[in-house]
This record gives C-alpha cells, sequence and structure tokens, in this order.
C-alpha cells in the first residue's frame, strides 16, 4: 500500500500534557496540527502519574475552555506541611504566595479533557504508532519536516513547517537531533520513591512532605476517597520487596506525628519511580522543538515535571502563533534560552526540596545537622517559607 501523505502545518510527536496542550492553544489560533502517540489511548489514560497543577497550569485550563471538570472536581490547596521529629509545620500559600494556590487533578485526567477537546474539535490524532523517524529538520533543510510512521498496516509521512518533540524522556525526537549539537545536564540520585494508591480517605486534606530518619515520605491524594502515599526507596528497587504489610508499617513510623493517625485502606496500585534531574541545552534545533520531558526531567518531590510541560508549551505555542500571523521567527529563534531560564529555577527548587527532604545515605552528621536547619529555618522565617511557597505554586511568567 503506497504511503499516505499528511500535510500540516506543525506535526507533534508525543499525546502527553504537552502535545495535547500545544495542539489545543494552536488549533484555538486557527493553525492545523497532527499528534502521532507510540503508546494506545486507554494506556496513556490510565496511567498513574502526577496530579498536583501549579495556579498558572490550572489558570491556562480554564482560561482556554479545558477547565469544566477540573474546577469541579479537583482539590484545591492554599497551603502544604512539613514534617520532621513528629512536628508538623504549615506553610500557608495564602498568607506566602498572595491567594494563590494549587490543585489536585491528576494527569490521566488531565489527559482525558484534552483528547475530548481535540477529538471534539476534528484534531487529528494517531495512537499506537510505530517505527517513528523524523526527517528534513536540520537548520540546512529548506524542504518542509516529515515525520515518517506506520499506523496499523500503512506507512504514513506527516510533511510540516515545524515538528514538536513532546515525546517524553525515552521519545525518538531528543536523540533524532545529533548528539554533538546537544548539551545534556544530569543528576541522578541515590534514592527512589516507591508510589501506592490506597483506598482510604486522606488522612489530612493537605500534602504533608515528611523528612524522616528511615527516609522520606509523602502524603497526599488523588479524591476524597483515594490516598497516593509515596516512601522513599532504593533507586533500583522493586515493588516485590515491598509487601503491603511493609508498606503500611513504614508510613506509619515516617508519617508519625503526635495527635494524627494514618487511615489504612486496600493498595490498588503500587509503582516504583526513579529521581534524576536532566536538562539538555538547547531545546531546539533547526524546525525541531522539543518540549516537556523530552528536554529535562525533575525529582518529584516539587510536583513540577507537568506543570514545566506545559510552562513550555506557553512559550512555544505563542510563537508559532506569531509565526503564522507575521512570519516573524523572534519568539521561535528565543525558545530555547526563554524556556531554559524557567527550567533552570524549577530545576533547582525541585534539587533543593529534594536534598532537605531525603535521607543521603552517603551524608556525614554535618550534613544531617545542616539538613534538620535548613527545615528549621524554612519552617520559622517568613523569608524563607516565601521562597517555598513561591515557587511551589509557579513561578509567575514573564
Ligand atoms: C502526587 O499527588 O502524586 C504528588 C504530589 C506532590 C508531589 C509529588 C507527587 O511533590
Amino acid at each position: 500500500m503506497a504511503t499516505s501523505r499528511i500535510r500540516t502545518q506543525v506535526g507533534i510527536v508525543g499525546a502527553g500534557p504537552a502535545g495535547l496542550m500545544l495542539s489545543h492553544l494552536l488549533h484555538l489560533a486557527g493553525i492545523e496540527s497532527v499528534v502521532i502517540e507510540a503508546r494506545s489511548r486507554q494506556y496513556c489514560e490510565e496511567r498513574v502519574r502526577a496530579g498536583l497543577l501549579e495556579q498558572g497550569t490550572v489558570d491556562l485550563f480554564t482560561e482556554t475552555g479545558l477547565g469544566e471538570r477540573m474546577n469541579r472536581i479537583g482539590l484545591l490547596h492554599h497551603g502544604l506541611n512539613l514534617r520532621y521529629h513528629r512536628q508538623t509545620h504549615r506553610i500557608d500559600f495564602e498568607e506566602l504566595a498572595g491567594g494563590k494556590g494549587v490543585m489536585i487533578y491528576p494527569q490521566q485526567q488531565v489527559l482525558q479533557d484534552l483528547f475530548t477537546a481535540r477529538v471534539n474539535a476534528g484534531g487529528q490524532l494517531f495512537f499506537e504508532a510505530q517505527n517513528v523517524k523524523l526527517q528534513n529538520f536540520n537548520p540546512s533543510s529548506s524542504e518542509n519536516a516529515e515525520i515518517h510512521f506506520r499506523h496499523g498496516d500503512r506507512d504514513h509521512v506527516i510533511v510540516c513547517d515545524f515538528i514538536a518533540g513532546c515525546d517524553g524522556f525515552h521519545g525518538v525526537s531528543r536523540p533524532s537531533i545529533p548528539s554533538d549539537v546537544l548539551t545534556p545536564f544530569v543528576r541522578h540520585y541515590p534514592f527512589g520513591w516507591l508510589g501506592i494508591l490506597a483506598e482510604a480517605p486522606p488522612s489530612w486534606h493537605e500534602l504533608i512532605y515528611a523528612h524522616h530518619e528511615r527516609g522520606f515520605a509523602l502524603l497526599t491524594m488523588r479524591t476524597p476517597q483515594l490516598s497516593r502515599l509515596y516512601l522513599q526507596c532504593e533507586p533500583d528497587d522493586e515493588v516485590s520487596n515491598w509487601p503491603d504489610s511493609r508498606i503500611w508499617e513504614e508510613l506509619h513510623t515516617r508519617l508519625e506525628s503526635d495527635g494524627w493517625s494514618l487511615t489504612e485502606g486496600p493498595i490498588v496500585q503500587k509503582g516504583v519511580t526513579p529521581m534524576t534531574s536532566f536538562v539538555i541545552e538547547p531545546m531546539q534545533y533547526g524546525k525541531l522543538f522539543l518540549a516537556g520531558d523530552a528536554a529535562h526531567i525533575v525529582p518529584p518531590t516539587g510536583a513540577k515535571g507537568l506543570n514545566l510541560a506545559i510552562a513550555d508549551i506557553r512559550v512555544l505555542a505563542p510563537a508559532f502563533i506569531e509565526f503564522y500571523k507575521s512570519s516573524r521567527r523572534e519568539l521561535l529563534n528565543r525558545y530555547s534560552d526563554t524556556c531554559l531560564r524557567r527550567v533552570w529555577k524549577v530545576q533547582r527548587f525541585s534539587w533543593w526540596m529534594t536534598a532537605m527532604l531525603h535521607i543521603f545515605k552517603e551524608d556525614n552528621p554535618f550534613d544531617r545537622r545542616r539538613q534538620i536547619a535548613e527545615l528549621d529555618y524554612v519552617t520559622s522565617s517568613r523569608a524563607a517559607a516565601q521562597t517555598l511557597a513561591e515557587n511551589y505554586v509557579g513561578l509567575p511568567f514573564d
């Protein structure tokens, strides 16, 4: 069968939050795009991922017509809690971050809302795209960029002006760029997170980040009936090392605090997340623009991954829109520099939260005392607490 040719303006690789949000924003501006995704729609909609949206992400969803269900069932939080030495210290966003907040709204639901919006608008999406290859995007190529892929039993090629590589850390977009023009910046952490979903009402109405000598623990939630909990574990740990009884025992120990208790419930999902900080520079090569995890990943401690992906799209969509309106390339040319300024600030914050809250086995007694002093400072100085709050709800966009 002959290869089918699809002409569009922007070809988007990856139907995660970045790719779909880009397609949505371009559509609102009258610009065509086609999205391809290696996984099935069901896989994308069911995979348990992050669940916390910064104020700016919430606002963008609301302003662009995606906020109906989010504003109805999302859980708005105006503070978080730091717990160490069995004491709980609240960071109040209303007081410290100018009334801004964050919302618990799981990534699966973000994706469902985006899929629905794209499909209702007649958007073209190909799931289970195989053998994806990006071509003609290098700076010297005067031809249109191309995305080749196989879908079902048919070969397709998307012919486009630009490619947005939104296909995650393991996607094909970043490795398609010659490695000698990219500089990677990497930091691995000597631990991972074991995450569980438990059918139990959240034991507190806000998140609790706990520092404990046995390791970090986090209490968060998905719905008023469903708790999400995390434990610092070995970097190469396996779920099979964590029977339910061991998980609850560690959670009780690490989250322990006077006058408070953790409610248990059936564990319905378990997974181990590695912890890495990664940035690639630059985030653009010729007609290929990287966004989201394809360009950077953060450890989950600051809950920034999804929000940073959406922040990239906040830069990329207006850059394409300006180009199609007025043929000007200034914003496109500045894309990488503009994004990287925020990326590095968010990297710094995610690294700092991670360093403050986890046990690093190699730390000596000096480091341990310094770490407690850091928590003591953040929970007793308004200036320090405000720094945390400002970053947590999301830095302003310039
Ligand atoms: C989550 O709800 O999954 C979550 C919340 C905050 C984090 C990380 C994960 O820092």
